[in-house]
């Protein structure tokens, strides 16, 4: 399949009526920034860490495997994943999938906003939206919640509050981590050095990142972070995109 969106999508994209669900108000910006997020997700987070490499270089036996991702927003990025790896040869996986999100949104809202992909992944929504509808959003601190799939188990550890707090309060590293906090212009919060530090410690060596963002100070935050950063070609409209790998450390 061709994935690429057409100037002409992107034009028509760009000029139509956004409903107002699909922007996260405290921000003034869109929960994704391009037509087709599911397949972004894939391109630019998901190969852009590696994630099909490592999970098939673990070979038939267990595969224990740890992402964090800032910012769950709509989910859209966890249904992105489930049907990656649905569609995968992965069996027997035991995915932890981290994630933070500071104004937890209604399943309703969240419903709303994956609409429009249901034509490709509409049980997915039905069974992520049906899920996140029992948790308890309104307390501060982690919620969980798992799925099983053909691929094995996936556990969501859903932490309700502010992003460095879920990094600090994880207790093993990441494997991989999904950068998704919104662009560092409009939401300078989610690239803070600081932050990035701490994803930083909390990856595991030869651990992963992505980002659809190549802003400079998202650069060399990931770089003072120990991870070795390379821009790779973007999608869905943007030049560039970002990924990164922790360096080994040496005693
Ligand atoms: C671009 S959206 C994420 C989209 C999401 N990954 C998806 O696939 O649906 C970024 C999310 O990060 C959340 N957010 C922004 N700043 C945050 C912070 N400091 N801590 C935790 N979450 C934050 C926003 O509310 C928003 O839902």
């Amino acid at each position: 399949m061709n994935s690429k969106i057409t100037m002409k999508q992107k034009d028509e994209f760009a000029t139509m009526q956004i409903p107002p669900y699909l922007i996260n108000e405290h921000y003034d910006d869109r929960y994704f920034d391009v037509v087709n997020a599911i397949e972004e997700a894939k391109q630019v987070f998901f190969e852009g860490c590696g994630l099909m490499g490592t999970l098939s270089a673990m070979g038939p036996e267990s595969k224990i495997f740890s992402i964090g991702e800032t910012g769950f927003g709509a989910g859209r990025m966890l249904i992105a994943l489930l049907d990656y790896l649905d569609n995968s040869a992965v069996t027997e996986a035991a995915i932890t999938y981290n994630s933070v999100e500071l104004h937890p949104i209604t399943s309703g809202r969240m419903a709303a906003i994956l609409e429009g992909f249901r034509p490709a992944v509409g049980p997915l929504i039905d069974l992520l939206v049906g899920a996140y509808s029992q948790l308890d959003i309104s307390r501060h601190g982690w919620n969980q919640l798992q799925l099983r799939r053909p691929f094995g188990i996936l556990t969501l550890n859903l932490w309700i509050g502010e992003a460095l707090e879920m990094v600090h309060a994880l207790t093993s590293p990441c494997d991989a981590w999904f950068l998704d906090g919104h662009g560092p212009k409009k939401n300078p919060a989610m690239w803070r050095p600081e932050l990035l530090m701490e994803i930083g410690n909390k990856t595991g060596s030869g651990g992963t990142c992505a980002t659809y963002t190549v802003a400079g100070e998202v650069r060399r935050g990931l770089a003072a972070a120990g991870f070795l950063v390379e821009q790779c070609p973007g999608f869905g409209g943007k030049k560039a995109v970002l990924k990164g790998i922790k360096r080994q450390l040496h005693s």
